[in-house]
């Protein structure tokens, strides 16, 4: 295959929405069963959802969530045909509320459940929803802007102990205090171009770009309570997904990609693996993938966003012959 070929490959079911990661990859591992009933827990401009539907046979169904309306609409359009069949049925919310989203459409059991976390290109690109320190626009970064505290009166409101707690730990921001004090001294801050302005002059020199992403990546991940949106789902897989089912986790850094496979490995947040009597694992997974998949030097050259995506796969583990998953 040349070049030219394998980038038209990669890019199959991209969209000036959002272009899928792993997208081959998801697919590959994700699905078990050609008739079964997949999530997509973060449906963004429907590109794995299409993958996983043209995979699938006719009886085959995804059901995909999104908290961002514009993502819903974009589907709800592109996958028109699947919507009509039956065959794609499209929720808004989050997916830690995934388990109550689908008992709504009596779904208790699913065969595959992907999450591919963060935020989409759309969502970047769009100037007015204040997630880019490319653009100046008021300061939302919210998923859905229906609900919730924007990133404006969340910086507002903070006292300054909260906001280096944010930007050291969301942020990895090496300078978390100096920037923190900056942002409380200038305060109100309105828009991503303050904002963008005050962290630039709080910055050490020649690190301005690197100290900009990880404040707006820091807030952003606050403003949407996405750590713990992770952990509420990680918590709840393993009774949603059947035995012989999967669980794909595409994560783009190191906090989420830590909880994924700490869980993956053992069922609970320290990853350590409980045993029974006998020295088998209690986990309720199967990691299927010891070490993430990374995209190729190719998918990187074409969608640059691939570069840090780490995807595990774990398979739900049938423990009907194994004692409690918990300890009792
Ligand atoms: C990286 S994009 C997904 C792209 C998608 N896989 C595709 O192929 O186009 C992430 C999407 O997930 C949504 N999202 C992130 N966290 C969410 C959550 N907790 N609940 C529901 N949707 C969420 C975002 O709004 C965004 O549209």
């Amino acid at each position: 295959m040349n070049a030219r070929d394998d980038s038209g490959h990669l890019l199959k079911h991209a969209s000036g929405y959002h272009a899928p990661v792993l997208w081959n990859d998801v697919i590959q591992y994700l699905v078990t069963d050609p008739v079964g009933t997949y999530v997509d827990g973060t449906l963004g401009g429907g590109g794995h959802t299409e993958a996983l539907l043209q995979a699938l046979e006719p009886a085959g169904r995804v059901v995909a969530i999104d908290r961002d309306d514009d993502a819903l609409t974009e589907a709800a359009k592109r996958l028109a045909g699947d919507v009509d069949s039956g065959r794609l049925v499209l929720l808004k919310g989050n997916f830690a509320d995934a388990p109550r989203l689908l008992e709504g459409e009596g779904i208790t059991s699913v065969t595959g459940l992907l999450l591919d976390l963060g935020v989409s290109s759309h969502q970047f690109d769009a100037a007015a929803r204040g997630f880019s320190h490319r653009f100046d626009s008021p300061l939302d970064m919210r998923m859905d802007t229906s609900q919730g505290e924007d990133a404006r009166d969340l910086l507002n409101r903070l006292d300054v102990g909260d906001l280096i707690r944010i930007l050291s730990r969301y942020g990895e921001e090496p300078k978390a205090p100096r920037i923190a004090h900056a942002l409380v001294r200038a305060r109100p801050i309105e828009t991503t171009g303050q904002l963008s302005a005050i962290v630039e002059k709080a910055a050490p020199r020649g690190q301005e770009m690197k100290t900009l992403s990880r404040v707006f990546q820091a807030l952003r991940i606050a403003v949407n309570d996405e750590l713990n949106a992770l952990d509420r789902i990680l918590e709840a897989a393993p009774d949603l997904i059947a035995p012989g089912g999967r669980l794909a986790i595409i994560s783009y850094h190191s906090l989420e990609d830590r909880r994924a496979k700490r869980m993956m490995r053992s069922g609970n947040p320290e990853g350590t693996v409980h045993r029974d009597i006998y020295g088998n694992s209690m986990s309720p997974w199967r990691e299927v993938t010891r070490r993430p998949i990374v995209a190729s030097s190719e998918e990187i050259e074409v969608n640059p966003r691939s570069r840090s995506a780490r995807l595990r796969v774990a398979e739900r583990r049938d423990d009907s012959n194994q004692s409690p998953r918990h300890p009792i």
